[in-house]
């Protein structure tokens, strides 16, 4: 059975709302097995558009009564739409429908979790809860009353501020909340449940007082103290770096254990995935605390940058994702280590952006068209996205920057707005022409620069020579790339006055450099100036000079990156080919150097620069990608550099041991990072004394994240302390579900040949739940990102049979599940035939989600 093909929607046809709605009275009445909403909309038809019929949206919605100036009026409906036709220019509706949150398995609009309701309205899920125009130009203020049982929903909480609130019959209690701003109907927001909360307050700048509150599932609030601080940090933050002021009285945050998403924006009520708000430090690790950090940041952020100016239509959703990824980006760099936060930064952008980007849904950071826009929460949208804000920063500078938000905010407060208004508030405050730019906003694809370099010891003129082109694009007309560089002489020093932004304007361009002693070795796209692909012929011997001397941290890390790419690479085409890899000398020694300057250039640093470049990263520059070989190749790199440096790691292995008790601070975070990396090489050699020295730090340690660095390295080889770790991390944390979710993904992301049988059988271990969105992720989508294990004709088939299984749930978790198989036409003609015909399944599944239609069409199309 085919689904019927949804319809696709385009920007060009965007037009302004033909109604405008004023004030929106709400009244929910939460009962198990149904919840009554009443909706009051003062409503009013939009001067600047023709007079035409109210078409409002809705889903799933029982329609009980209708009337518009307290008298029934006709009116047609359609599953989605309700229509009446007739009305006066300004008037009032009043609409009753009945909602059934408790069977609501979407987890968008309202629904049930554990401890009680909550609601997901971005991008689309106001409609589920009542009819209402839903889309992000209209904006309304909001009054909301929520009346439920009193002893299993003591907390009643909505955007804005608390109004009133008492007692009524049987049991029950009310209350009553008003927000004042104006907002979207995506960030509405309530909470209805029993929650322990964690109050706090916040100075601002200018004197006002905010009530901060982080609501919890009973029991946890020893885990909220490190977001609490987080928030206080973004406050403060943001008034330095960009002038902006909390607006709010009370500023919430709600913790849910399920949820599709990381958190949500809300105005002045965040609903968060549990992920991103508890921590402690025996349940959390280094890299928790700092997505923490990171994830309350943004969603504060999103309060300047997202609710006081919003988005006019879903295409513009880069306009505040891009933005406020970047803002978070900056306040995590400033807050932990700038250095190693772009590092990170830009190896998640090259995991999962560029493959993106290169595959069946690529798109530009600003769609022209979609089906379904939940598909289009991407990291194009929010991590190309940020980059392209980065380069705005570059191409004016910070102090420009800066003057562009204020100009931002001055025009645009209160108001729906396009990616274009920002740009221009950008050009305004700066005077830089942006016309050419606004190919990043408009294209898809991931530019190539292809660079060749001269020199003429004769007149001592170096010239590089910088060719783009990007396949992907519509057509071949340049981009404007900001391209940092800086040329280094053969002691590693800069040759003074060579550092420097050259502006790529041309398809094919030269950069003279003159006053040159002898031929230079160049540093490219220093800081990662632009999201590109550079090609430079780069001898081994350049590169260990810029790994070694290379003052920017980011381009010293990309040139040990270069170094063992090449190697891997070259290795897998041996692998492939029946030959044993070779690994030079030169490479071991490079990173023995690095392992002996931790010192000086920072433990976290070297951790980075000594972790290999992933397998779906490296996939991305071979043609056809043979994952046994390629994943032979990198584990082969590793094993060599164990053996060769054995002594060095367990020496570091145990002259970074902890000081003391464990401390969150990012020098602590670095040395650990380190020292779990020297084990993680060490088990390599799977000796039984390395096995111990596992086994030992998994029992010992005080915090989770020397825990499961070691359950880790042991997840991913052959022992029995494997099975012991594992068996004993269940046991100790089966009731923490966040821990759990940790334990089912090192085995879904394990090496071991057996990975799909075991994935298979934790689908049916009661620690799996393919309701909730983090058990999905940490057992089936890790799964799906495991190069090896996962494309084999089985484990194809074994995705595709989930990923229908779960979309008659929920639609929005199984399209991110199908696009595991975004790269299946990478593989070699046999893997693809076993891929397509799993896609080929999912698409055939009766009532299939436009959501998962959407991405399977497009792997097929
Ligand atoms: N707007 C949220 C954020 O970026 C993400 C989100 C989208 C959450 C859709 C839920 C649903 O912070
Ligand atoms: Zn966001």
């Amino acid at each position: 059975m085919k689904t019927d093909t949804p319809p696709t929607i385009y920007l060009k046809d965007y037009t302004a709302p033909a109604y405008l709605v004023d004030t929106v009275d709400l009244d929910f009445v939460i009962a198990t097995g149904a919840t009554t909403v009443s909706a009051t909309l003062a409503m009013r038809r939009n001067p600047a558009v023709a007079a035409q019929p109210l078409v409002l949206d809705g889903e799933e919605l029982e329609t009980l009564s209708v009337a518009v100036d307290g008298e029934k009026v006709p009116f047609s409906t359609t599953p989605t739409t309700l229509t009446i036709a007739d009305l006066p220019d300004a008037f009032t509706l009043h609409t009753v429908v009945r909602i059934d949150p408790d069977r609501n398995t979407r987890l968008s609009g309202l629904y049930r979790s554990k401890d009680g309701y909550f609601t997901q309205c971005e991008a689309q899920g106001f409609r589920r809860i009542t009819w209402f125009l839903d889309r992000p130009d209209v904006m309304s203020t909001y009054t909301v009353t929520l009346h439920a049982d009193k002893a299993t929903y003591p907390v009643l909480l909505a955007n804005g501020n608390p109004v009133a609130s008492g007692e009524e019959a049987d049991g029950r209690h009310w209350a009553t909340w008003n927000d004042p701003f104006r907002k979207p109907a995506y960030l509405f927001a309530l909470v209805a449940g029993k929650l322990d909360g964690l109050f706090d307050t916040f100075q601002t700048a200018s004197g006002r007082s905010v009530q901060l509150a982080i609501y919890v599932e009973p029991g946890k609030l020893d885990q909220c103290p490190h977001a609490m601080a987080a928030l206080q940090k973004s406050m403060k933050w943001d008034e330095e770096r960009f002038g902006l002021e909390c607006d709010l009285d009370h500023y919430m945050i709600v913790a849910v254990g399920d949820f599709n998403m990381g958190a949500m924006e809300n105005k002045g009520l965040n609903i968060f995935n549990t992920k991103y708000v508890l921590a402690r430090a025996d349940v959390a690790t280094d890299v928790d605390f700092e997505n923490i950090d990171r994830v309350v940041a943004h969603e504060y952020f999103h309060n300047w940058t997202g609710n006081r100016v919003t988005c006019r239509d879903w295409f513009q959703l880069s306009l505040k994702e891009g933005l406020t990824v970047f803002r978070d980006q900056e306040f995590g760099a400033d807050l932990h280590n700038r250095q190693t936060a772009r590092i990170r930064e830009v190896r998640g952008l090259r995991a999962a952006q560029f493959p993106e980007d290169a595959g069946p849904m690529a798109h530009p950071i600003r769609p022209a068209s979609f089906v379904e826009i939940n598909n289009f929460y991407t990291s194009t949208v929010y991590e190309k996205g940020a980059e392209v804000i980065r380069m705005i920063q570059t191409l004016i500078g910070r102090d420009g920057f800066r003057a562009g938000m204020d100009e931002y905010f001055r025009r645009h407060d209160g108001q729906a707005v396009t990616c274009e208004d920002f740009v221009a508030a950008m050009a305004a405050a700066s005077g830089f022409d942006f016309t050419q730019f606004m190919r990043w906003y408009n294209q898809p694809g991931t530019p190539h620069l292809a660079v060749d370099s001269v020199f003429e010891a004769k007149t001592g003129r170096y010239t590089l020579h910088i060719k783009q082109s990007n396949p992907r694009a519509s057509d071949n007309h340049p981009y404007l790339i900001p391209i940092r560089i800086a040329l280094f002489d053969a002691g590693g020093q800069i040759i003074a006055g060579s550092d420097r932004t050259l502006l790529l304007t041309e398809n094919s361009q030269q950069f003279h450099f003159d006053g040159i002693a002898a031929e230079p070795v160049p540093s490219l796209l220093r800081d990662f100036s632009a999201p590109v692909v550079l090609d430079y012929a780069y001898t081994p011997q350049q590169l260990t000079l810029l790994l070694a001397h290379e003052s920017d941290p980011f381009n010293a890390w990309e040139a040990g990156q270069r170094l063992a790419s090449t190697l891997i690479l070259d290795a897998t085409a041996a692998i492939a080919a029946g030959q044993a890899p070779v690994w030079p000398a030169s490479f071991v020694d490079a990173a023995r150097r690095l392992l002996q300057t931790q010192a000086e250039r920072g433990a976290a640093f070297v951790a980075e620069a000594l972790t290999l470049p992933g397998e779906s990263t490296l996939a991305e520059a071979l043609d056809i990608v043979d994952p046994d070989a390629l994943h032979a190749a990198r584990n082969s790199l590793r094993r060599h550099l164990a053996e060769q440096l054995e002594g060095e790691f367990a020496g570091l292995y145990a002259g970074l041991a902890p000081h003391g008790a464990y401390t969150p601070s990012s020098e602590e975070a670095g040395r650990r990072a380190l020292r779990n990396t020297c084990l993680a090489y060490l088990l390599e050699l799977n000796t039984p004394a390395v096995r111990q020295l596992a086994l030992q730090q998994f029992r010992s340690a005080d915090n989770m994240t020397d825990q499961f660095a070691a359950l880790a390295a042991l997840a991913q080889t052959e022992c029995t302390e494997r099975e012991t770790a594992l068996a004993e991390f269940y046991q100790r944390w089966q009731h923490e579900a966040l821990v759990v979710d940790k334990w089912l993904a090192v085995q879904s992301g394990s090496r071991l040949p057996d990975t799909l049988a075991t994935v298979k059988r934790l689908t049916g271990h009661p620690a799996f739940d393919i309701g909730n969105p983090n058990k999905v992720y940490a057992l089936l989508r890790n799964f799906g990102a495991n190069l090896a294990r996962f494309h084999t004709p089985a484990g194809y088939a074994f995705l595709a049979e989930q990923t229908q299984l779960l979309d008659g749930k929920n639609p929005q978790v199984a399209s991110r599940l199908a696009r595991c198989f975004d790269r299946w036409k990478k593989f070699d003609g046999e893997r693809q035939k076993h891929a397509r015909l799993a896609l080929e399944s999912i698409r055939d599944h009766q009532g299939l989600s436009r959501d998962v239609l959407e991405i399977v069409n497009r792997a097929l199309g």
